[in-house]
């Protein structure tokens, strides 16, 4: 009975494959799941050998590397050969614009430079031997703090070639480097993250900010022995830091001078004002991590999160919203990065905290002051050096100074209660470039622009009635 079943069963199944309509059914599927399991395969054995021939380099946009990369990228090549240069041109571009300031004597726009880069998609690159698969890609994700799309750049090259990335990294380097050789790049802070404050700068010279008698050399002599003294710091199991504070009336310099002594010491800037709106402890702190190397911290008004400890106190307001404390932990680096060096510059020094400037925090304090007799004579020579070969201009302009007691004190020695700036010596030069005469005539202009106990006050300038 069973053995009757199965064999009619088994008849009907071979009733089903003799039916020439199923068989036929039955073949196509099977070539179907037989080709599809070869391309399986076929992708599987490729995936396998791309993973065993190739190699792959991943940037990110957020990597300093990045714009190395791309800039090396749109160097031009020499052209290798007919097939090399067919494969490698680069079929997708963008465009950077930079805008310069006019070039002298030629009026019109701004000059303006493009600056053409691969732009998304694949290129292929052939560096000495080697091509290289380039790919940019922009994500639909982006970068919280800025909104900016992430982007990468993937660069794929045979495993016998995996050690020409390395040249390839270095070549870019040198490139950059070589681009900003000279310059002196300011970052500032933006979201979270650093970024170059505009094209990098030309290096101002040192001798172009003209301070106090011996006040410049004293601070570059301290910061290059410092950075000479690494080992001593490590060896004593002291952090490596040092701090600076420049105190003083507006435009004497500050600024300048820490842009001019990078240059000089071939640092970048990276500049954090500590009254920006929406500047805050956590956000200081963390920017500190990723201090750009090689680079002098610039904290600009630092009285900033002194001011505002004191106007919670009173009346809860908080305008900048950087507190003494977070100041302090930042300076303190708990979680910063070992080197640094950092200038800190305010206006109102009484309004800092001893606790501040204490060693450690700030190691030397200067005042950078109003304009000195000094200052002024060394200004006048930048300026009209040349033409006044027998000093006598710069007499004459010291004197007209001495004159309007802005020095401090009148001709006949009595404090005078009235200053002046470098910043207004520099404007009042700028005004007069190649005439002296100017300049000596319109020196009363430099008398600082307030109501000083009437003094100030030229005479005749406020009609009293009568
Ligand atoms: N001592 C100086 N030597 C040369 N230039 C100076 C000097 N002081 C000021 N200047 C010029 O005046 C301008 C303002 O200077 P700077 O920004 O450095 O002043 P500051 O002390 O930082 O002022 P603030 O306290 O307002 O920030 C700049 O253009 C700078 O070139
Ligand atoms: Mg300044």
């Amino acid at each position: 009975m069973s053995t009757e079943a199965a064999s009619a069963s088994l008849f009907n199944i071979n009733a089903l494959f003799d039916n020439p309509l199923f068989a036929g059914g039955i073949g196509l599927a099977s070539l179907g799941a037989v080709a599809a399991f070869a391309r399986k395969g076929a992708i599987a054995s490729l995936g396998a050998a791309r993973r065993r021939l190739l190699v792959n380099v991943e940037i990110s946009k957020q990597d300093p590397a990045y714009p190395w990369i791309l800039a090396w990228l749109s160097q031009p090549r020499e052209n290798p050969g007919f097939i090399a240069s067919r494969l490698t041109r680069i079929h997708n571009l963008s465009v950077i614009t930079t805008t310069a300031s006019r070039t002298p004597g030629v009026s019109g726009p701004a000059q303006a430079h493009f600056f053409l880069q691969p732009g998304y998609g694949r290129h292929i690159v052939k560096f000495g031997s080697a091509y290289i698969s380039v790919n940019r890609e922009k994500h639909n994700t982006a970068n919280m703090n800025t909104g900016e799309p992430h982007e990468i750049l993937q660069m794929t090259t045979l495993w016998s070639h995996r050690h020409i990335f390395e040249d390839v990294f270095s070549e870019a380097h040198r490139l950059a480097a070589k681009a900003n050789e000279g310059k002196t790049v300011v970052y500032s802070a933006r979201g979270m993250d650093w970024v170059p404050l505009g094209d990098p700068r030309k290096k101002r010279p040192l001798a172009s900010v003209v301070l106090d008698e011996g006040v410049k050399e004293s601070v570059v002599a301290d910061v290059k022995d410092f950075m000479e003294r690494q080992q001593w710091y490590v060896d004593r199991g002291i952090p490596y830091r040092r701090g600076y504070l420049l105190f003083g009336p507006p435009g004497s310099g500050k600024t300048s001078f820490i842009q001019a002594l990078a240059g000089e010491l071939d640092f970048s800037v990276a500049m954090i004002n500590l009254s920006e709106m929406g500047m805050t402890d956590d956000k200081l702190a963390y920017l500190l991590t990723k201090l750009p190397k090689r680079s002098l911290l610039l904290l600009e008004d630092a009285d900033a999160a002194f001011v505002n400890r004191r106007q919670r106190d009173s009346d809860g307001y908080n305008g900048a919203t950087v507190t003494f404390s977070g100041l302090l932990n930042a300076l303190d680096g708990v979680a910063a990065g070992e080197e640094r060096i950092a200038f800190l510059t305010t206006n109102h020094v009484d309004r800092l905290d001893p606790a501040l400037i204490r060693p450690g925090r700030v190691d030397m304090m200067l005042r950078i002051g109003e304009a000195t007799r000094f200052q002024a004579a060394q200004m006048w020579d930048r300026f009209y050096g040349d033409v006044d070969v027998d000093h006598s201009g710069r007499e004459r302009f010291l004197v007209r100074l001495d004159e309007l007691g802005l020095f401090g004190e009148g001709p006949d020695g009595k404090p005078s209660n009235r200053n002046t700036s470098t910043a207004a010596i520099q404007g009042l030069f700028l005004f007069n470039k190649n005439d002296m005469k100017g300049a000596i005539d319109m020196a009363e202009g430099l008398i600082p622009r307030k109501f000083e106990a009437g003094d100030a006050v030229p005479e005749g300038a406020i009609k009293t009635p009568a």
